[in-house]
């Protein structure tokens, strides 16, 4: 026997000692039963059991890649955020893409939103952009998610998606009927990530050098072009390969032919939000681009695929309140709610140290801080660094300078619905997509809508929602009505 067994290809232990046997286990005898010091054995069965963590509550199956922004457009107007401040400036990204409403095991090709989660690991901090391929959601309250995802996701007792919990919680939400227009038409099935927009949705808030606040909502634009896939078409990809969008974007970038989007924003000075006719910071509504223009900012690059995809997008988290400098919230209720569920959840599922995990960390800079220790913790700042402040050992101390301008606020506290501006209603803007879209789009979506719809058990619950799309066009609403008694008539 050599003194030495360990090359670079010895199989080890977790401990890195040679692992002698990986095919018999250890027994008392030939054919005699197992020994507990079978150290091997052990660590490989109890490393097996616990492998899975929880999944995310919602956008638990996705895919992600490493790239690049790269600013093509001077914004310096309207933000210092650092990372924007030069044309041509380049900034590493992580971006996760995500289906919403299954569980991991589901299949990619199905009609439901798609999450664009973004995380910009600029000089300053990761900044997290974490959006949809939708512009508007369904809800404006964020005291309202959960009881939505429960009626989109499977039911407590019968274990699947149920069209009667779907629609009855759609029935009782006439605010989500703009984007239940958006979600049953052409778009409402991605061919495949690469193929679709991207979103901020929310309403953000830009503060430049001179303290001007400027109200900001960000579109990404594939330049792949939109691809969709229909209703028929959808069913056959997910049968076939229930991975098909994962599929997808690995082998685009493995080839080389890595996706990319080109970032516009629509600008509005703060000024002008108490007086525009749609209350801005309502998630279920659009500012029309003739009222606020698309204005060209950079272009987005995915060029690199993870090395493993559990290190890096099942454990990557993303939260709405990783600002940097020149960058922050509005006062959107559902954003708002936001900025604490995110971070909140990543403590669950990851851990309290789930930024020091490789995809969360920050890598164009370091943390900073006085936080340390809990489960998994990495390491500390250094040995000579204090975890407490203010000290007397030149540890890292604030700014002074606040990353984004304040807010003016009046009125008194209380359980409010958000404040409705000239225009707004549940369905105006419903009605306008609707009367945008061709005749055969209109076609496939009445189509969409009264195959779902029909499915319920209730009419009560198919009334209210009709009464919805009747109020967004007397038209749609009566075509929906006649489609679904069509099905249910079979
Ligand atoms: C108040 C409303 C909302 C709440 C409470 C909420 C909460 C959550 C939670 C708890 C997760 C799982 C996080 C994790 O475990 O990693 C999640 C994921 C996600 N949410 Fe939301 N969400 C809300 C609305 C939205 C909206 C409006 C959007 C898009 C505009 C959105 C986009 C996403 C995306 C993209 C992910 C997946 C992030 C990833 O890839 O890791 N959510 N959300």
């Amino acid at each position: 026997m050599s003194k030495r067994v360990l090359t670079a290809r010895t199989l080890t232990t977790e401990s890195g000692a040679p692992v002698a046997d990986n095919q018999n286990s250890a027994t008392a005898g030939v054919g005699g039963p197992l020994l507990l010091q079978d150290q091997h054995l052990l660590e490989k069965l109890a490393r097996f059991n616990r492998e899975r963590i929880p999944e995310r509550v919602v956008h638990a199956r996705g895919s992600g890649a490493y790239g690049y922004f790269e600013v093509t457009d001077d914004v310096t107007g309207f933000t210092y955020a650092d990372f924007l401040n030069t044309v041509g400036k380049r900034t590493e990204v992580f971006l996760r893409f995500s289906t919403v409403a299954d569980n991991l095991g589901g299949a990619d090709a199905v009609r439901d939103p798609r999450g664009f989660a973004l995380k910009f690991y600029t000089e300053e901090g990761n900044y997290d952009l974490v959006g949809n391929n939708t512009p508007v959601f369904f809800i404006k309250d964020p005291i309202k998610f959960p009881d939505f995802i429960h009626s989109q996701k499977r039911d407590p007792f019968t274990g699947k998606q149920e069209p009667d919990n779907v629609w009855d919680f759609w029935a009782h939400a006439p605010e989500a009927t703009h984007q239940i227009t958006w979600l049953m038409g052409d778009r409402g099935i991605p061919a495949s990530y690469r193929h679709m927009n991207g979103y901020g949705s929310h309403t953000y808030q830009w503060t430049n050098a001179e303290g001007e606040a400027f109200f900001v909502k960000y579109h990404f634009k594939t330049n792949q072009g939109i691809r969709s896939l229909s209703t028929e078409q959808a069913q056959e990809t997910a049968g076939k390969d229930p991975n098909s969008h994962q599929t997808d974007l690995l082998q685009a970038i493995e080839r080389g032919v890595n996706p990319s989007w080109t970032l516009y924003v629509q600008l509005m000075p703060a000024a002008e939000a108490a007086d525009y006719r749609f209350n801005p910071f309502d998630l279920t509504k659009v500012w029309p681009h003739r009222d606020y223009p698309l204005q060209r900012v950079g272009r987005l690059v995915l060029d690199r695929n993870p090395d493993n995809v559990f290190a890096e997008v099942e454990q990557a988290a993303f939260s709405p309140n990783n600002f940097v400098p020149g960058i922050g919230p509005s006062p959107d209720k559902m954003l708002q709610g936001r900025l604490f569920a995110y971070a909140d959840a990543h403590r669950y599922r990851l851990g309290v140290n789930h930024t020091q995990l490789a995809v969360n960390a920050p890598r164009a800079t370091v943390a900073n801080n006085y936080g340390r220790d809990g489960f998994m913790a990495s390491g500390g700042q250094g040995r000579h660094a204090k975890n407490y402040e203010p000290n007397s050992y030149d540890g890292p101390a604030e700014t002074g300078r606040p990353l984004s301008a304040p807010l003016a606020i009046d009125g008194h506290t209380g359980t409010h619905e958000a404040p409705l501006h000239t225009k707004d209603d549940h369905f105006f803007q419903a009605g306008e997509l609707y009367r945008l879209m061709s005749a055969e789009e209109q076609s496939r979506l009445i189509a969409n809508i009264a195959g779902g719809l029909s499915q319920v058990s209730r009419d009560d619950v198919i009334e209210k929602n009709l009464a919805h799309f009747q109020a967004a066009d007397p038209e749609y609403g009566r075509r929906v009505e006649e489609a679904v008694r069509a099905l249910r008539e079979d």
